[in-house]
């Protein structure tokens, strides 16, 4: 279900978080980075604000990843996933913790979607780096959150899924683990010299590459960048590793 990320260019592999909360910023950042960089992507906050239509006008200037991470019963998780594969977004995602019959689930949904035409991949999170140590135990998880998320791909590999978002200080591990085939997304880049803002564990471009990231989710180095389509043009430069 995935395709080998050999085939991808640097710039296929800079993923841009369009953090905002209009659809008419988000146009006009897309509009500036169009051609610039593999994808645009869009969370719960736009998704909400803006729907379906407006991730259609989205995609006609980059591929769009629907950063929704649907979690529900399996059901319920196919036919939201049914309802949104209509816009055929290049990536999907849904949390690994709902278990391995929602993973299933989810991946029915691609599957049907991919044999109709659609081009869409789907990848799981692992565990929200938001959740420490103390957090996870306080939901009943003794695993350090590391191990956790090992676990996590390794189940989200068994149901078919064909990835997940992590940090790229767990992608190592995890392409070890589960093999190059299996896509690892990395949010928590910063360029050399930037802001690392509220971002814990952060790695440069070129470090998160050669720990094995398929994708870079970069959000505010280049959305808060006074030239943001330049900002994009460092950093694709930035990942020749
Ligand atoms: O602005 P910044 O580069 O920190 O944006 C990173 C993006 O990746 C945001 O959309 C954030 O919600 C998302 N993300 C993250 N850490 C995770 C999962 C998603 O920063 N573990």
């Amino acid at each position: 279900m995935s395709a080998p990320h050999s085939t991808l260019s640097l710039r296929d592999r800079l993923v841009v978080a369009l953090d905002v909360p209009t659809a008419r910023e988000a146009l006009a950042l897309a509009e500036r980075l169009s051609g610039r960089v593999g994808m645009l992507k869009v969370g719960l906050e736009l998704f909400c604000a803006e729907g379906p239509a407006f991730v259609r006008d989205l995609q006609a200037m980059a591929p769009v990843f629907l950063d929704l991470k649907l979690h529900d019963i399996p059901t319920t998780v196919r036919r939201a996933m049914e309802a949104v594969l209509r816009l055929d977004p290049r990536l999907i995602n849904v949390h690994a913790q709902g278990g391995p019959a929602m993973l299933e689930a989810a991946v029915e949904a691609v599957r049907a979607h991919r044999d109709a035409g659609g081009r869409t991949e789907l990848l799981a999170v692992t565990v929200l780096t938001s959740l420490d140590r103390e957090a996870l135990a306080a939901l009943g998880h003794a695993a350090p959150p590391e191990d956790l998320a090992l676990a996590y791909a390794r189940l989200a590999q068994q149901a078919g899924v064909g990835g997940v978002v992590c940090s790229a200080w767990e992608a190592a591990a995890i392409r070890e683990a589960c093999g190059e085939g299996f896509h690892r997304l990395t949010p928590g880049i910063r360029p050399s010299g930037s802001a690392v803002q509220d971002q814990a564990r952060v790695m440069t471009p070129a470090q998160a590459l050669k720990q094995g990231a398929t994708w870079l989710v970069v959000g505010r180095p280049i959305t808060h960048a006074p030239d943001p389509a330049a900002a994009a043009e460092a950093i694709v430069a930035e990942m020749q590793v």
